[in-house]
């Protein structure tokens, strides 16, 4: 496939996403608005969708057509959203500026963002079990990836290791699991989703390789996003750099330096292409997999 195809995909995903995006959203002039308002706000700001995408692309990678799970993308996103709404508060990051604008609590207030976090994270549940195009034996498989890979043993357990003050008994293979919780779980879930919605008869076999492949991407994404936040600037990243320095954080560049973190983003890059194989129509999550690894925000 030629790479202007590629770009045209992923602007014809993205744009897919992005006309679903606010469908669900209750109206905003009632006494309660304002959550809504800062909710659609942080949604709006102008995310990259990389986990909506990816599930749409595995659901066609599986045979599956799109529009069957569009609304699981939606909800990923969703779920997204609010990690960063709450990753940014004064009480985890605190950090005033995500993508390119100030931050939801800048913006709306600590209470109202913590509430629109709080409701983007229930959304997602709302949003496939009452969506009419995904397929319902897929249903309860989205909301139950959904939640697990979200949960203790998943985003949440890696948010809380890495806003722990005992960083002094963070070993090398301890920041290694963090990002695999933190980072690699959400991705997890947008890739099974996909799976799920695809209905095909391969999944126990495409949901392995997808995990697999989604554990190394997330590893080698949040090294990247580690990199940049020492290498780039916020006019370009959108949100603040040195913030990882401000909060004392133990990211892998500080453990091992740059250039190591450099040439690990590329093995884990690597081990991801390497879990695409089993899938046929692979070249356009091969292409977003690499250009993951060089982006520059
Ligand atoms: C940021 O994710 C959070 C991390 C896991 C590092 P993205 O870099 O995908 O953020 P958006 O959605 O483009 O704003
Ligand atoms: C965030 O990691 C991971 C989440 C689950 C939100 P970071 O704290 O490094 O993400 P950014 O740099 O603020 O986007
Ligand atoms: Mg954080
Ligand atoms: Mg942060
Ligand atoms: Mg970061």
């Amino acid at each position: 496939m030629a790479e202007q195809s590629e770009k045209e995909m992923l602007e014809e995903y993205t744009a897919l996403v992005e006309s679903r995006l606010y469908d669900v959203f209750p109206p905003e002039v009632t006494p309660q608005g304002e959550v809504v308002k800062a909710a659609k706000y942080s949604l709006s700001a102008g995310g990259k969708r990389i986990r909506p995408v990816l599930v749409l692309a595995f659901c066609e990678m599986c045979g599956g057509k799109r529009e069957n799970a569009l609304d699981a993308a939606c909800a990923v996103e969703y779920m997204h959203t609010y990690s960063l709404i709450h990753d940014d508060l004064p009480c985890m990051d605190n950090d005033d500026l995500r993508r390119g604008k100030p931050s939801c609590h800048k913006a709306f207030g600590e209470t109202t963002a913590l509430l629109a976090g709080d409701m983007l994270a229930i959304l997602p549940f709302e949003t496939i079990a009452g969506s009419a195009s995904i397929p319902d034996p897929a249903k309860a498989k989205c909301i139950h990836a959904l939640a697990h890979l979200c949960g203790a043993e998943g985003m949440i357990g890696g948010q809380q290791i890495d806003t722990a003050e005992a960083w002094n008994e963070l070993a090398g293979d301890v920041l290694i699991s963090m990002y695999s919780m933190k980072t690699s779980a959400l991705l997890k879930a947008a890739c099974l989703c996909g799976v799920y919605c695809a209905g095909s008869g391969d999944e126990e076999k495409y949901a392995e390789a997808a995990a697999e492949y989604a554990e190394a991407l997330g590893l080698a994404f949040q090294i990247v996003d580690d990199i940049l936040d020492v290498t780039s600037s916020p006019e370009v990243l959108g949100k603040m750099t040195g913030s990882d320095a401000d909060n004392d954080k133990h990211t892998f560049v500080r453990m091992y330096g740059l250039a190591k973190a450099g040439e690990t983003a590329k093995e884990y890059t690597e081990k991801a292409m390497n879990a695409l194989e089993c899938f046929e129509d692979n070249e356009f999550v091969k292409m977003l997999t690499m250009s993951l690894l060089g982006r520059k925000k």
